[in-house]
């Protein structure tokens, strides 16, 4: 389900760095429903998406485990070729990601595709953190929209990683 998109996107952001959803959220924020450091953003603009149940397992993420994500939600209108992902990463005051994703490129890491047809959907994810995810807090915001430029979500979320070494931070700044 989902807004494949963010949840993409939180998925990838969790296995390459650590996951955490993105940053500067403002104010304009409501709990998704659930047990996940997820929060609606933009949450006074309508959306085609509306997340209904999303669980993240181990809330909050932690390094070195595999993270399961079930995630609900109700699509109120076809999404097509040509939706978008925006997303934002912070790694405390840094900025450390602003990349813009083709979303049908990305549904099939979650065994979907476009088009997107109006429905309610389901999904399960599973995604391996991994041990070398550098200590940190990390803020992601992750904005999907049509080709038409309608916002289809707004997610955003922080996750805290525990110091432990910063061999390892070191070695994620070269690696990227
Ligand atoms: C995560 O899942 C993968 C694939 O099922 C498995 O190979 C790996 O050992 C798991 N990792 C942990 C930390 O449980």
């Amino acid at each position: 389900m989902l807004f494949p998109v963010p949840l993409v996107f939180l998925l990838s952001l969790a296995n390459c760095l650590s996951l955490s959803p993105f940053a500067f959220p403002g104010q304009d924020t409501k709990p998704v429903p659930g047990d996940s450091p997820l929060l609606l953003c933009d949450s006074s603009s309508s959306q085609l998406l509306k997340l209904t149940h999303v669980d993240v397992l181990p809330n909050p993420p932690e390094r070195g485990t595999n993270l399961t994500i079930v995630a609900r939600g109700d699509l109120s209108k076809q999404v097509d070729e040509g939706a978008y992902v925006e997303v934002d990463v912070t790694y405390g005051y840094i900025k450390l990601l602003h990349q813009t994703y083709d979303l049908c490129e990305e549904l099939p890491n979650v065994d979907m595709e476009c088009p997107l047809k109006k429905d309610s959907y389901d999904l399960t994810k599973i995604v391996e953190i991994p041990n070398e995810v550098p200590p940190g807090t990390y803020t992601v915001i992750a904005r999907a929209f049509t080709a038409d430029d309608e916002l289809i979500t707004c997610l955003t979320g922080s996750v805290a990683f525990p110091p432990y070494g910063s061999k390892n931070l070191l070695k994620f700044l070269l690696q990227n």
